[in-house]
């Protein structure tokens, strides 16, 4: 990994509020413009990003002691617990057991070089998340992701403590599902009072849902949430000093 120039870790406090989502879109956008990008999928229970990708039937082979990483026809390096189990396994570890895991992902991969790293959070500031930042070395920094509601608030504001306290640079926060049931114009407020950037939103909207469900990322899309997403982008990639 030390070839690894910029390393973002996508993360948030509550679940299913879109950071699989954000990762792969900004994976991907950042494959499709020519960078050499990888994404590592940390999350050891929701192993989504294969899915996400379209590569759920890819299996990963493996070169000496390394796994060398599924290509996805951009370019983009991926490599996932998805890759080496079954769909519809449960994966019923210990902390230890997913400590080593991400372990091998980051020491037992050929990432070859790469400018940058996308890596795919479970939900939460626990064991795991602290186990995962520690292990990745170096981080550039923090996005985090969240929807406008009340409760996903709190759960980002400790997100942006986590953060804080781990020494993890703040590249900002994003509104997802914006708009809507959901309500919108929260997180920049936040973001506001906590001091950190607000990156922009991205509406709630029937396509992204579906494109995740698919395997086609919306960002290869000319739609406005692509349009969204690249301004999105962008500030994440003036925020990486390596780039
Ligand atoms: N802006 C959006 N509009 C509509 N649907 C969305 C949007 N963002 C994400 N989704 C959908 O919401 C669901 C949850 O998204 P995703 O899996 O990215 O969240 P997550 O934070 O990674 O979840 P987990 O905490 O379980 O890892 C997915 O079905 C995804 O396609
Ligand atoms: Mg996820």
């Amino acid at each position: 990994m030390n070839k690894v120039k910029n390393r973002i870790l996508v993360l948030s406090g509550k679940g299913g509020v879109g950071k699989t989502t954000v990762a792969v879109n900004l994976a991907l956008s950042l494959a499709l413009s020519g960078k050499k990008t990888g994404i590592l999928d940390a999350d050891i229970h929701g192993p989504n990003v294969p899915k996400m990708l379209g590569l759920e039937d890819e299996k990963i082979k493996s070169k000496g002691n390394f796994m060398l990483p599924i290509e996805h026809k951009s370019k983009l390096k991926v490599i996932s617990l998805g890759f080496l189990i079954n769909e519809k396994d449960s994966v019923i570890w210990r902390g230890p057991m997913k400590h080593n895991l991400i372990k091998q992902f980051v020491d037992n991969v050929d990432w070859e070089e790469l400018d940058y790293l996308i890596i795919d959070f479970p939900p939460g500031t626990g064991d795991e998340q602290i186990s995962a930042a520690q292990l990745i070395g170096k981080i550039t920094g923090a996005v985090i992701v969240s929807t406008p509601q009340k409760v996903a608030i709190l759960d980002s504001v400790r997100t942006i403590d986590f953060c804080r306290k781990m020494n993890i640079p703040l590249i900002g926060i994003i509104e997802n599902m914006s708009g809507g049931i959901f309500g919108k114009g929260t997180i920049a407020k936040i973001a506001d009072e906590n001091n950190i950037p607000f990156l922009g939103c991205l509406i709630l909207d029937k396509e992204i849902a579906e494109s995740g469900d698919n395997g086609k990322p919306f960002i290869s899309d000319n739609s406005l949430s692509s349009d969204s997403f690249k301004a999105i982008t962008n500030k994440i990639l003036g925020a990486c000093k390596n780039g």
